[in-house]
């Protein structure tokens, strides 16, 4: 119902009368008024008047991420169509996983999102740095009809969702470290962590992990010379939920792209262009194997093209492989 009555009020200029939310709802007059005032607890500026209703205040909105405002705003048809949402969870990830294993069946797109991971998980088995209140931590469920050797370019097209959508919500020009890094002068603003629940030649569910630092005014001291956030690299604070709903919109459209052709054909120019590394000196670090080469690309299949000093090239598939630049994170 909160989320019913947010949706109303964000799409009337001006005041919706108390008779009209009730009528469009269905519900009684009590009741409209105890989720307003729920709504005023949660930090919505609502006026109310006599004889005219209700009107919420669109130039002071919180930064609130409750599943009331998250589905009041999503656009999308099926990413982030259904979301849960916790204050507290030890990671995304691991909660996403519990709920694609758990009973029913959870849709293609579902999306969970909290306020603070008490065990935010990084890639190759690192943290995730994940304080309450300043940034992004969500996991989105995926279902697609793919092997499961072909996973990892989900990640790439995570990865350009969350390019285009900081773009659109915060209007912060980013680029991608391959595979799915995510940086802004040089310094990493999200990342990515895809894990899923496979069969021998078919996947279960995917869970696309995505951590981005939005409002964050400071990093530990290990972290601060290559991590940066959104507010530190624009000056001022973002609405997080509506560079959610920006970054499901903009994943719905490219994974559009990634079902036609099944692979990232329709998508790599794009992708290149985004790529922080492309035509870069790059160090390859691989268990056993490490080497120096210049980034041309990305294939079809979302591998990295490494040419080596000899000329010859290698394609480098993301997993257990890190790409360094050669003085430094990127
Ligand atoms: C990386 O090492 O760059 C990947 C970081 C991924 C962090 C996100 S935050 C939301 C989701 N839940 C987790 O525990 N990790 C991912």
């Amino acid at each position: 119902m909160k989320e019913e009555i947010l949706k109303l009020l964000r799409g009337t200029q001006g005041y919706v009368s108390g008779q009209e939310i009730c009528s469009r709802l269905g519900v009684s007059r009590t009741a409209v008024w105890k989720a307003i005032n729920q709504l005023k607890e949660d930090g919505y500026q609502i006026d109310a008047v006599q004889n005219r209703g209700y009107r919420l205040n669109l130039n002071q909105m919180p930064d609130v991420l409750s599943t009331a405002e998250l589905a009041s705003r999503m656009q999308t048809e099926w990413a982030g169509r259904r979301v849960y949402y916790e204050k507290t969870v030890d990671s995304t990830n691991n909660w996403a996983k519990r709920l694609a294993d758990g009973a029913g069946d959870l849709p293609h797109g579902a999306l969970a999102v909290a306020e603070q991971q008490t065990a935010g998980k990084g890639r190759r088995g690192r943290q995730w740095d994940s304080p309450a209140g300043q940034a992004v931590f969500m996991s989105l469920i995926l279902k697609p009809d793919m092997l499961p050797a072909s996973a990892s370019m989900l990640t790439l097209v995570a990865a350009l969702a969350v390019n285009r959508g900081i773009l659109k919500a915060c209007g912060l020009p980013t680029l991608i470290k391959w595979p799915n890094d995510i940086v802004a002068n040089g310094k990493k603003v999200c990342g990515i962590l895809t894990e899923m629940s496979t069969e021998l030649d078919y996947i279960n569910y995917v869970v696309a992990g995505i951590g981005i630092n939005v409002n964050n005014r400071q990093f530990p001291p290990d972290l601060a010379d290559k991590a940066s956030s959104l507010l530190l690299e624009t000056g001022r604070e973002h609405n997080r939920a509506s560079l959610i709903c920006a970054v499901m919109e903009a994943f719905e459209g490219l994974y559009g792209e990634l079902i036609k052709t099944g692979d990232l054909s329709r998508l790599r120019d794009e992708y290149n262009q985004s790529m922080v590394n492309l035509d870069r000196q790059v160090r390859v670090l691989s268990p056993g194997r490490e080497f120096e080469g210049t980034a041309r690309g990305i294939t079809a299949g979302g591998e990295l093209m490494v040419e080596r000093e000899d000329g010859t090239a290698a394609l480098i598939s993301s997993g257990e492989v890190s790409v360094r630049g050669i003085y430094g994170y990127v």
